[in-house]
């Protein structure tokens, strides 16, 4: 059984399917621990209330990013995790920190990268008259929004569309494809072909939503 630790800022609800999905006969993972560097992330409850142990590394009690990753790290490896998973964690992270879960850390980005990394994904797409829309699973690097791809959703743009209404779309996509990445890391189904990650079986490392 594979350890996870999550990381989340706020509303968690990437965390909730990964926890769900976890509960399931047969899954290969379990989540040891919830982190969170806001003390008010609503996700915490839910942990707590399934009972996960959860935990708070303050971002604002630490003069430094370097500071603030080193507590961070510390407490991740008390839960000694096989897994990082960044679910909503909006800090930037330090190389030093990227490093060392290289090839361990995933996120999750709301966009179908190379595009529109950083924040405000969705106005943006649609500033663009972008026609679809998506998110990304993707190992974590000392790049934002970079490193291997692991899987991506695409969903439609449709007429009429604001911010709201695409982000609702997109992380029903997403609620499905992170348990999903998480699962085949669990299970050493994902290997690496130089810079790149692949399912051994050939699995769709893509989901098409109309
Ligand atoms: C999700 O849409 C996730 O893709 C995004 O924040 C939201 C968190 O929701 N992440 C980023 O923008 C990271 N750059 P959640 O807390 O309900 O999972």
């Amino acid at each position: 059984m594979k350890r996870l630790v999550i990381l989340i800022s706020g509303r968690g609800s990437n965390m909730e399917a990964i926890v769900k999905a976890c509960k399931a006969e047969g899954w290969p993972a379990e989540v040891a621990a919830v982190i969170s560097n806001r003390p008010d992330a609503a996700g915490l409850a839910f942990a707590a209330a399934h009972g996960i142990a959860t935990a708070v590394v303050d971002h604002k009690a630490h003069g430094s990013r370097e500071a603030f990753d080193a507590e961070l790290a510390r407490a991740i490896d008390g839960f000694a995790p096989d897994l990082v998973v960044l679910a909503g964690f909006m800090r930037i992270l330090t190389p030093g920190f990227t490093a060392r879960y290289a090839r361990r850390m995933l996120n999750i980005h709301p966009s179908l990268l190379p595009a529109f990394t950083g924040l405000h994904t969705h106005e943006r797409a649609l500033e663009m008259g972008c026609k679809v829309a998506g998110v990304t699973v993707h190992f974590v690097t000392a790049e934002l929004d970079h490193g291997a791809i692991v899987m991506q959703a695409v969903v439609p743009v449709l007429p009429g569309d604001d911010a709201k209404a695409l982000a609702a779309r997109v992380l029903t996509a997403e609620h499905r494809i992170y348990p999903q990445s998480v699962r085949w890391f669990a299970e050493g189904a994902l290997v690496w072909d130089g810079e790149v990650v692949r399912h051994r079986d050939g699995a769709a490392q893509q989901l098409m939503l109309s």
